[in-house]
Parts: structure tokens; C-alpha cells; sequence
């Protein structure tokens, strides 16, 4: 049973700066959603009831966002619709979250290891906190569905333009179903050439607690920073991990233009907004 979830967010956010400047890149909204409340809910939504979130630097608006404010509510509660009052308070109790820092900026290996004493023995997930994946099933339930059947860490990864392939961590490994690959080699932002195939990581992950043992040996690898996808391929010579092409549509957030193409898909898809913003955006087009 995978009950726990850690979800890195201490990422300076540089690509969206100056936004990032002074609020966290995974606070940025969704419309009137913070990132990180999609990924919370996704979490939950596939079952998982524990969840730490790896802050950092300049995050405090994070911790503020899943707390309870109380004055806030107060004067909801007095007004004659309730449902502001509630949403509000649904967010100051989604889960069980707990936080701690990462001091300083050592890439995503490094904030995963800050999890360690946290989770224990146990496997658990790991959703990145600027990553949303907007599917019928959760990605991280259909992730924990795989886990079930072999017992093994296992990643969701996604097809890839080829001259994409250098922004991600790529896999290569022997199909076993049409969505499922056995890895056999793991390589985090290849150079064009170098990379076994164009799957990425997507951002969301079942690991087994062996990972802590593995980044502990991990050195610095790309961009001088303790890489996940390095300690993984330590993991595989010890362990199978497996990957599943997911369903579901990926939004990396920390990207200008995947965050412009998501507020504008999810404002067609938000009823009270869809019919006036589809003609709005067919208007301007012309
Ligand atoms: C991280 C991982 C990479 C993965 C990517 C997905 O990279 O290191 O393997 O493909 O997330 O978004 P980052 O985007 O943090 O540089």
C-alpha cells in the first residue's frame, strides 16, 4: 500500500523569473488553482494520505496556502453564501501534509533525500510540484496500479520531440505491453545522438525506499547537481524499475509557454467561462 507522497518544490524557479522572484513558481495559478493544489489533489485523489512537500527558500507562501486562515474564513463564514467559506477550509484541511527544507539548491536527487527519514522503509511517490497532468485516472494512481502487480519502482514517461530530448531525463529499455517498458538504461538530459529513445520522465514517480540508499551514492552529475535519474540507474543494477507511458496530458508549469497553453485549455474547460472565452479567443485570432 503506498500511502505516502513527496512532493519537491524548493526549485528557484529561474525559467519563470521575474515572476519567481518573491512567490514560489509552484504557487503560480491555474487560473484561481495554485499548481501545487492540482498535484496535492492528485495525490489524494489516488489514495495517498501522507505528503511531504520539500521546500526551500522563498516557498512560505506554499505552507501559508495548505494552512487555515482564520481571519479569512471569519469573514466568509458571516456572508450569506457559504461555499467560499468551505472551499477555504477544504484547503486548510486537503491531507496530512508535513514540510522540511532543502537548504540549499542541489538538484532533485538531493531534495528527494531530505524524504528519507520521513518515509522509512516504505515505497512512496513522488509528484514534481510544478508538473500538473490532467487525466481521467491519476497519474500517480495508475502508477501505484503497476506497483501493486510487480512490487517495483516504476515512472511515468511520455514521447518526446527529438529535439526535446535534452531538457529531460530519457529511458530506454524492452517493451512489455503496448504502455509498459522494462528499463535498461536511464540517461538524464543527453546530448542529441546520445539519448536511447525519445521517452522522458514526466514527473511522476513510484520509488522504493532502496532510492535513499542509491542517491546516497550519487555524486553530482548534470548541471553539478545530485540527479534522481542518476541514482536510479544505482537503483536498477540492485532492482527492475518499470515505466508506463500514462494517460493523461502533461502541463510543465515551470515553462512560459506550456503555462500559457494550460490556462488557456483549462479556461475552455471551465464551465462558467468556456462560451464567452471561445468566442473571445476566436475574435482575436480573426
Ligand atoms: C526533472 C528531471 C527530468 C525529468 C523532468 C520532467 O528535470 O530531472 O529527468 O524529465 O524533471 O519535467 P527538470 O525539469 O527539473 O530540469
Amino acid at each position: 500500500m503506498i500511502k505516502k507522497a513527496v512532493i519537491p518544490a524548493a526549485g528557484l524557479g529561474t525559467r519563470f523569473l521575474p515572476a519567481t522572484k518573491a512567490q514560489p513558481k509552484e504557487m503560480l495559478p491555474i487560473i484561481d488553482t495554485p499548481v501545487i493544489q492540482y498535484v496535492v489533489q492528485e495525490a489524494i485523489d489516488s489514495g495517498i494520505t501522507d505528503i511531504l512537500i520539500i521546500s526551500g527558500k522563498g516557498k512560505r507562501a506554499v505552507e501559508d496556502h495548505f494552512d487555515r486562515n482564520w481571519e479569512l474564513e471569519n469573514i466568509l463564514a458571516q456572508k450569506e453564501d457559504e461555499s467560499w467559506y468551505q472551499m477555504l477550509r477544504q484547503i486548510g484541511e486537503m491531507a496530512d501534509i508535513h514540510y522540511i527544507r532543502q537548504k540549499e539548491t542541489k538538484g532533485l536527487g538531493d531534495a528527494i533525500l531530505h524524504a528519507k527519514q520521513h518515509v522509512g522503509e516504505e515505497p512512496f511517490a513522488v509528484l514534481l510540484g510544478d508538473t500538473i497532468v490532467d487525466s481521467t485516472i491519476p497519474v500517480t494512481r495508475q502508477l501505484i496500479d503497476i506497483y501493486d502487480q510487480y512490487q517495483q519502482s516504476v515512472v511515468s514517461v511520455e514521447e518526446v520531440a527529438a529535439e526535446k530530448v535534452s531538457r529531460y531525463g530519457i529511458v530506454g529499455g524492452d517493451d512489455l505491453s503496448e504502455r509498459l517498458k522494462k528499463i535498461n538504461i536511464m540517461i538524464e538530459k543527453p546530448d542529441t545522438g546520445e539519448a536511447p529513445s525519445n521517452l522522458a520522465f514526466a514527473g511522476r514517480y513510484i520509488l522504493t525506499s532502496q532510492i535513499f540508499t542509491c542517491l546516497e551514492e550519487t555524486s553530482p552529475g548534470k548541471h553539478d547537481e545530485i540527479q534522481l535519474t542518476d541514482a536510479m540507474n544505482i537503483l536498477l543494477q540492485r532492482e527492475s524499475i518499470y515505466a508506463l507511458r500514462a494517460q493523461g496530458k502533461r502541463h510543465d508549469i515551470g515553462n512560459k509557454m506550456d503555462y500559457l497553453k494550460t490556462i488557456v485549455e483549462f479556461g475552455l474547460k471551465r464551465p462558467e467561462f468556456a462560451k464567452e472565452f471561445r468566442t473571445f479567443l476566436k475574435d482575436i485570432i480573426k
